[in-house]
């Protein structure tokens, strides 16, 4: 038995993670995996309801479980919550209390998407990228941090801080992916993106990323300034494989990234932590603009699933099955509004559905 944590949190958060979890008890059964899943509450529900937005029986059920499926949190509503209180805040803590430092966000292009991207379609015909963003230290957690009153103003303030411990660990699962993803027609490539023309903590940062690429001498390392890597995003994505970097440069990318696969929505993302336990979670927020109405776009949580299935399970036909229905879903026309239905654009059910029965036939 492994157990699995379903946390629907905000706004779309549950209406994704029904579908997901339907696609999660379909391969459960059709390929025997023996997953116990259970509910907890997290995110500003949690705090409406009991005052934290990650409670200690979440957290308790969080550091039990083999993998965690995630909605999503925040929203308007919770912008009144005491700073510390807020679904933000609960998530960061959750990141930091299971150690998931190491933040997996493919962009990924169907080839039937291409012209939802933001690109024109030749420009990111094959994407596959990988960013890999540290995901507990860097400008996010770094001390001192806070708003306080100096010489009669108020001054905000937060460190950037890594320790070279923090970066060696993600540059090592930065270097392995790139080689896991190189085959004999693509050769492993690895860009590690900082601001070592102005930031200390980029100098140690490169400084250590050279360190841990003599161990991998077939991975070609680059560097980039995170500015110039944002240009080069928009510009000629598809020179990148395995991008690595710190906390808030990979919060920023991941969103560009994203733009880039056509959908904001199709793009789900992996938390790890050092024995490759992780949380799984779409890369979108909780949509409070269209929560309730039955059309946010469940595909990001349904792969988010596939990754879980691949990464912490080790079950990869199960993966590769829902991977595959995906594919063959969007392949087939069906469209939420995010990517491009229009007035045929199907519901969130309604796209769950599909994913469903292209499994199901797959599976005959
Ligand atoms: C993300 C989100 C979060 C982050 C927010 C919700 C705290 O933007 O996962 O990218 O900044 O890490
Ligand atoms: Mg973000």
């Amino acid at each position: 038995m492994r157990n699995i944590v379903v946390l629907p949190g905000d706004g779309i958060g549950p209406e994704i993670v029904a579908e997901a979890s339907r696609v999660l008890a379909y391969v459960n059964d059709r390929y025997a995996l023996e997953l116990t899943m259970a509910e907890h509450a997290f995110g500003g529900a949690a705090w409406e309801a009991q005052g934290d937005p990650l409670p200690a029986s979440t957290l308790a059920a969080c550091r039990e479980a083999d993998a965690i499926l995630l909605g999503a949190i925040g929203g308007p509503r919770f912008d009144e919550a005491p700073r510390e209180k807020r679904p933000e805040r609960g998530l960061l803590r959750l990141r930091a209390e299971l150690g998931l430092f190491a933040n997996l966000r493919p962009a990924l292009l169907y080839p039937a998407l291409a012209d939802a991207s933001s690109l024109k379609a030749e420009r990111v015909e094959g994407l596959d990228i990988m960013i890999l963003r540290e995901l507990t230290g860097g400008l996010y957690f770094g001390q001192p941090r806070g708003i306080e009153i100096r010489n009669g103003e108020r001054v905000g303030f937060n460190t950037m801080v890594y320790g070279e411990s923090e970066i060696r660990r993600i540059a090592v699962r930065a270097f392995e992916i790139a080689r896991q993803r190189s085959s004999d027609a693509r050769a492993a490539r690895l860009c590690s993106v900082d601001k070592h023309n102005v930031l200390e903590v980029s100098e140690l940062w490169r400084e250590v990323v050279i360190e841990v690429s003599r161990d991998y001498p077939e991975v070609e390392l680059t560097h980039m300034y995170v500015d110039n890597a944002a240009m080069q995003l928009v510009q000629t994505p598809k020179q990148f494989d395995v991008i690595v970097t710190g906390n808030i440069f990979g919060d920023i990318l991941s969103d560009a990234a994203a733009a880039l696969t056509g959908s904001i929505g199709m793009l789900p993302s992996a938390s790890l932590d050092a024995d490759g336990r992780g949380m799984y979670e779409p890369i979108h927020g909780s949509a409070p603009d269209i929560a309730g109405q039955g059309i946010a776009n469940p595909l990001a949580t349904i792969l988010s699933v596939a990754m879980m299935l691949r990464y912490t399970l080790d079950e990869a036909a199960a993966a590769d099955a829902i991977e595959n229905a995906v594919g063959a879903t969007i392949a087939d026309g069906v469209r939420c509004r995010d990517i491009g239905g229009g007035v045929d654009s199907v519901s969130t059910r309604g796209m769950g559905d599909a994913v469903m029965s292209s499994l199901q036939g797959a599976a005959r």
